[in-house]
């Protein structure tokens, strides 16, 4: 009976090194092992055994037989979830690689980031963020900034209207100052706001003008603010925006909505001048327009091209450049 035994032992462990897949393993378990399999047939025909000294040896090598075929089991079915397991990871395997390989994400547009970097600024200063429509009524854009319908200083705008409500009376905004009025009317001083967004002027373009473009307008509004503190605030946006070796001036000018106007330059380290935008006092009838008292209040705005900005500062020779969408020019910001 004992080589029965280790023969069984022998074909059990053979036929499992067969077996392909996890479930046959388990399968094949139940049938060696289990109640109806030939170690159980084994252990019945113990008791059949004449002496002590067979039954001893027999249930020994019998004992050592089923191990070894449980161990088997154990071992083969390990092996099996393994290479199951190598199997399935392999099919669920994304390849990282892949990724890395293809071209970059992009990135944000150079006047988006200019923008950006602009808020980032006179958020640091102290400044309020605030955007208006780009649609505008003829009063917003002109009436309200002290541009009465025939002011000879519309001739300066080339705008483009829109066909909505009666004629004339609907524009795309040629600036972002009909914004200082709508924060006026909405914001109780004291104001320190920055407006940014498009606006819209009907000229042919060339390589320093574009139609559709985008300015940035700021307005401070309080008790006892002088030219001094616009000067300053120039100065200071001057400074954190370009750097320390840069300076600005203000020159004198006109705008109808500004008393005193001026235009500011940028001084760059080489001692380049470069004219930026246009400021001044808010004159007393943008202030009345806007709902405020000019006995009580007093306040400077300004305004300058975001598109003028990221073309000095990247150096782009024609603004048009930055509106063609040429992916290798984009890509180089
Ligand atoms: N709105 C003016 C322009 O578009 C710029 C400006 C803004 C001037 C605010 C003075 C004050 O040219």
């Amino acid at each position: 009976m004992i080589d029965d035994v280790r023969a069984a032992a022998d074909a059990a462990v053979e036929r499992l090194a067969a077996v392909a897949t996890l479930a046959e393993a388990r399968a094949l378990e139940t049938e060696l092992l289990g109640k109806r399999g030939p170690f159980a047939e084994f252990k019945t025909r113990l008791g059949a055994l004449a002496t002590v000294e067979e039954k001893k040896a027999a249930g020994q090598a019998l004992n050592e037989a089923t191990q070894a075929v449980q161990s088997a089991v154990q071992a083969r079915a390990q092996e099996l979830q393994r290479a199951e397991r190598a199997v399935q990871l392999e099919a669920e395997r994304i390849d990282l690689t892949e990724v890395l390989s293809k071209p970059g994400r992009g990135h944000a547009h150079i006047v988006t980031q200019a923008w950006q970097r602009l808020e980032d600024v006179f958020v640091g200063l102290g400044f309020q963020v605030a955007e208006g429509p780009e649609v505008e009524t003829d009063w917003y854009n002109f009436e309200a900034l002290n541009m009465p319908p025939d002011h000879p200083a519309r001739s300066m705008h080339d705008t483009f209207y829109v066909d909505h409500g009666n004629p004339g009376s609907t524009v795309l905004r040629t600036h972002t100052s009909p914004v200082q009025i709508r924060v006026m009317q909405h914001i109780a001083p004291p104001i320190y706001m920055i407006m940014p967004g498009k606006v819209f002027r009907n000229e042919t373009t060339d390589a320093t003008h574009l139609a559709v473009f985008h300015q940035i307008e700021g307005l401070v509004i309080d008790r006892g603010i002088t030219l001094a503190h616009l000067a300053g605030t120039i100065e200071a946006f001057t400074k954190a925006f370009f750097g320390d070796g840069f300076s600005s001036r203000l020159r004198p000018s006109y705008f109808p909505f500004t008393e005193p106007s001026a235009e500011f330059d940028i001084r760059t380290p080489k001692g380049d001048w470069l004219e930026l935008g246009g400021c001044g006092m808010v004159h007393p009838n943008v202030l009345r327009a806007g709902g405020l008292d000019p006995e009580e209040w007093s306040g400077f705005a300004f305004g300058f091209g975001i598109d003028r900005m990221a073309k000095e500062r990247h150096a782009v020779g024609d603004v048009r450049e930055m509106y063609t969408n040429d992916i290798r020019f984009i890509e180089q910001f």
